[in-house]
């Protein structure tokens, strides 16, 4: 029988893990769980027996592709496939597939909530500032490019975004303002909010002169991966400016830098959790699930990656 492996070291909500559950036993596959796993060893173990497999942010390495002698799909149930090796799943003859849109409202609702969070001086009682007429830049229009975008006009701000992938009139058909390039996006915003994928190109490309380059009260807000900012330079410009303000879904590797020189000035999440909702994990891991059925039964490779 088809085993279908959830593999997830940050697990899903339980709803979520039901309906993933009910979907492949509804299929005929068996379904099989391993959450909260420590270390590689354990993840390498259970891959070895499953012809699908769902992950998060797990990273499925060559090790783990390689002993996964069964598997014909891995599906990361989010967005970021940057924990797949893709060279290792295709050489072993593996589809790897992620799940577009699927989470990318949670990602948004953390991004402007973090935003409100450090506006209002993290809600310590002092007069903070609005959103409101403020300009925020998006960095890669995207799905969560696309729901911040909407979410910020609720708040009154004025927004503009640069992808060098999207036309300018499909950006501006949803009253964004499209700039023609990175440089004009982040010296036009004093909120910047992070969209790009983690690739060699894009790693480190977040650089001092980029964000040196924003305005008065220049806020980082990064949701994407950590691996794109230039570190070293984010640090020099939180010592140059005490203006800027950096916040983060999960913490950079400098995080100790921050904690003791840069006090109010960033935020970071404990664990990665823009995706963490309920409705998130739904929506990601029973896309999943039907994702694996249409490609085992009936071939479908849409959302291949690799
Ligand atoms: C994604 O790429 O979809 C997000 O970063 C979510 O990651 P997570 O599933 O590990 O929370």
């Amino acid at each position: 029988m088809t085993k279908v492996l959830v593999a997830t070291e940050k697990p899903f909500a339980a709803a979520a893990v039901e309906g993933i559950k009910e979907t492949v036993e509804n299929a005929g596959f068996e379904f099989a769980l391993l959450e909260k796993y420590e270390g590689q060893e354990a993840l390498i173990e259970a891959a070895k027996t499953a012809d699908a497999m769902i992950i998060r942010s797990d990273k499925a390495t060559k090790e783990v592709l390689d002993a996964a002698k069964n598997l014909k799909i891995i599906i990361r149930a989010g967005a970021g496939y940057d924990n797949i090796d893709l060279v290792a799943a295709t050489a072993n003859n593996i589809v790897a597939m992620n799940t577009p849109g699927q989470n990318s409202n949670a990602v948004a609702e953390l991004a402007l909530g973090m935003m409100v969070f450090q506006a209002r001086n993290h809600f310590n009682g002092k007069a903070g500032t609005e959103l409101k007429g403020k300009k925020l830049g998006i960095h890669a229009y995207g799905n969560v490019g696309r729901y911040v975008a909407n979410i910020a006009k609720g708040f009154g701000m004025q927004v503009f975004a640069f992808d060098p992938f999207v036309k300018k009139e499909d950006i501006e058909k949803d009253g964004v303002i499209a700039l023609n390039s990175v440089e004009d996006l982040y010296s036009n915003c004093q909120f910047i909010s992070l969209h790009i994928p983690a690739n060699d190109k894009t790693k480190k490309s977040i650089n001092f002169e980029l964000l040196n380059s924003m305005p008065k009260g220049g806020t980082l807000v990064n949701t994407a991966r950590k691996e794109v900012i230039h570190e070293e330079d984010l640090l020099k410009l939180m010592e140059d400016r005490n203006d800027f303000t950096y916040l983060s879904d999960i913490a950079p590797d400098c995080r100790a830098d921050f904690e003791n020189k840069h006090e109010g000035r960033f935020f970071f999440t404990p664990k990665k959790m823009g995706a963490q909702t309920a409705e998130a994990n739904i929506n990601a891991g029973i896309a999943g699930a039907n994702q694996i059925i249409n490609f085992i039964k009936n071939g479908d490779i849409t959302f291949k990656v690799n």
